[in-house]
């Protein structure tokens, strides 16, 4: 297949991004595929061996079979290229849109995990310029702009009188803002991989100095570490895998995600699901199919093949 890896974009994740990109290309080319390299710069636009590239709805990516976004954060996992996708009629790997966007927004994805008795910690959210009243969290909480990721704008409070400056500050990034009561326990990671057939990964265990898993901690090179298999209890396990696989059906998923607890002995609490994690092949997501017996090359590889299904699958319906 000929495959346009997209990466860059628009967020603080753009160098990130480049890296992952990178890798996918070099993974795909691996496996047998073509590969096109498209840059989303920095300004927006979109470029192809350093010229700007024509977008035209309904005809497609250069030609390509398929778009494998490697984009984090705003623009890039929140449902936005997903949808330019849809209007160039050419399929991509990963999440649509509306699954893409859910995920993105910390509020609307504990409320939808809530519905379906997904365990998770106890949450409020605050809307700018309106009246909070927090108690029933207790202390410490995690306050949080809603749809951020890579831990900017999160803190960690332990006082009452520090609540109202830390949620002005997650203001200051979202309008929306979510606290959360502390878990306790370790945070546990695995990777989701399939359509209508998903399959979880073994769990991997993250650890890191310092209070929580920051954004220091998660891109400074030996700022965190990850173990696999995770240090648990055969039912955590267990639960961590069903639960993975049931956050993916709630939300929709297609394609791939991460999916973040926090386990305390056999107590399993979901935190979040990420559509397009860091993809290096050192980055948490392939080293979870790693150890589960899929090499780099082959997970890419089948990503292309997911987003192909997908595609003739969604063109085949009535609209
Ligand atoms: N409710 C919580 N209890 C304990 N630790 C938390 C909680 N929420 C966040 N954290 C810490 O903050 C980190 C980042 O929070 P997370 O919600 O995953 O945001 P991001 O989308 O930026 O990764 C977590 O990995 C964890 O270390
Ligand atoms: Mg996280």
């Amino acid at each position: 297949m000929r495959v346009a890896v997209v990466s860059g974009g628009r967020s603080s994740e753009h160098e990130v991004s480049l890296a992952s990109g990178e890798a996918v290309r070099g993974g795909l080319a691996a496996a047998g595929h073509e590969v096109l390299d498209v840059r989303a710069e920095r300004d927006g636009t979109w470029t192809h061996e350093g010229r700007e590239i024509d977008l035209r709805a309904g005809r497609g990516l250069m030609g390509a079979d398929l778009a494998f976004p490697v984009l984090h954060g705003a623009f890039g996992e929140d449902g936005t290229i997903q949808g330019l996708f849809e209007m160039l009629d050419v399929p991509y790997a990963g999440a649509g849109v509306l699954a893409s966007a859910l995920c993105m927004d910390k509020v609307l994805f504990k409320e939808l995990m809530a519905r379906g008795g997904v365990p998770q910690v106890d949450y409020a959210a605050v809307r700018d310029g309106e009246a909070f009243d927090l108690d029933g969290l207790g202390l410490p909480v995690f306050v949080k702009p809603a749809r951020m990721g890579s831990s900017v704008g999160i803190e960690k409070i332990s006082s009452d009188g520090d609540l109202p400056g830390a949620v002005r500050r997650a203001h200051e990034h979202d309008p929306l803002v979510i606290v959360e009561a502390m878990a306790s326990g370790i945070e546990v990671e695995c990777s989701v991989l399939g359509n209508d057939d998903p399959r979880a990964s073994e769990p991997g265990e993250i650890t890191y100095e310092g209070e929580f898993y920051d954004y220091e901690a998660k891109y400074t090179p030996g700022g965190m570490e990850l173990v696999v298999p995770a240090r648990i209890s055969a039912t955590a396990r267990e639960r961590v895998q069903a639960i993975a696989v049931e956050a993916y059906r709630l939300v929709g998923c297609a394609g791939l995600a991460r999916v973040d607890f926090f386990v305390d002995g056999d107590e399993v609490l979901l935190n979040e699901l990420n559509t397009m994690p860091g993809f290096t092949p050192t980055s948490v997501y392939a080293k979870l199919w790693e150890a589960s017996g899929l090499p780099y090359p082959e997970l890419v590889d089948r990503l292309c093949t997911l987003a192909v299904e997908r595609h003739a699958r969604e063109r085949a319906y009535r609209f």
